[in-house]
């Protein structure tokens, strides 16, 4: 085990402690013979759907990150590459972390990777984030400078919303979703992904891209804090962005008012359009299911 770190962060209530918990180290002799079977074919089959379909920042960063494509790699081997880059570095964690302690590691830029490998049965769909959604989906956009002063201030910001109560961490949660898990980009090329979830996603890195059943809206941050999402299928709608520096700069204000006024208005539902929305596509919303929105 490595030893629980402390850090201390400076707010306008004075030095607020950072708990970072949770962290193992990778067990890595452990993983077995089909653990790396597994990560390879997804390595595999995602290094082809992605070509043409990722962002650029993504496809050179995992040139730059020379990911071992036959066994899984080793967190040590990448930190060396993301400390140089932009200061990240890799945590192994057992799942899902509570709040205080995800926020605290993204503050103190540490991205939590699951450290376990889905089964051969769950190829396609699993309900929690293992190391594939973790390590390929979230890791080599952590090289790019822009987009890792978003996720560290990401974490800052949670911390802050944390003492501001649900309604503020509900709203941030759904930026989060619509940028970091299901985020679109508009390059020269046209769109491309940048979202964790699509890009770990053979399916969806498909019907994101290509498919005419869901929206496609313009980036705007309050709108997508009042916008529902869905956590059992495809997205009924993803967000584009033009680049990083749109993000960041967007998300650079102080929240606490936003918040506050955006808690008064209704939100959202998944596949909704908005007046005002900049729809670069209409979806058909073939194939919605009728569950409800999250
Ligand atoms: N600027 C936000 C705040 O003051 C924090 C934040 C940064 C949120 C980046 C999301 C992304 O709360
Ligand atoms: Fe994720």
């Amino acid at each position: 085990m490595i030893p629980q770190r402390l850090e201390h962060q400076v707010t306008d209530k004075g030095f607020v402690p950072i708990y970072a918990t949770g962290v193992v180290e990778q067990p890595w002799g452990d993983y077995g013979t089909t653990d790396h079977a597994v990560w390879s074919r997804l390595y595999a089959r995602q290094r082809e759907v992605l070509r043409g379909r990722a962002c650029d920042q993504f496809l050179a960063a995992m040139a730059a990150l020379r990911m071992d494509e036959a066994r899984i790699p080793r967190f040590s081997d990448l930190n060396l590459h993301l400390e140089r880059a932009t200061g990240w570095r890799l945590v192994a964690v057992e799942g899902l972390l509570p709040e205080v302690d995800f926020f605290g590691h993204l503050a103190a830029r540490e991205f939590p990777v699951t450290w376990w490998i889905r089964t051969p049965e769950q190829m396609d769909y699993l309900t929690e984030p293992d190391l594939f959604h973790d390590l390929f989906g979230h890791v080599p956009l952590l090289m790019d400078p822009v987009f890792a002063d978003y996720m560290c201030a990401y974490g800052r910001g949670g911390l802050k919303a944390m003492g501001l109560g649900e309604d503020a961490l509900a709203q941030l949660a759904r930026l989060y979703w619509y940028t970091v898990e299901f985020g679109l980009i508009r390059g020269s090329e046209g769109l491309r992904i940048y979202g964790s979830g699509i890009l770990s996603s053979a399916g969806e890195s498909r019907y994101a891209v290509e498919s005419d059943a869901p929206n496609r809206i313009g980036f705007d941050r309050d709108r997508i804090m009042r916008t529902r999402y869905r956590i059992d299928s495809y997205q009924r709608g993803y967000f584009v962005i033009d680049s990083f520096e749109q993000l960041f700069e967007a998300t650079r204000p102080d929240f606490t008012p936003i918040y506050a006024r955006l808690a008064d208005l209704p939100p959202w539902a998944a596949g909704e359009i908005a007046p005002g929305d900049d729809v670069i596509t209409r979806g058909t919303g073939e194939g919605w299911s009728d569950t409800p929105d999250a």
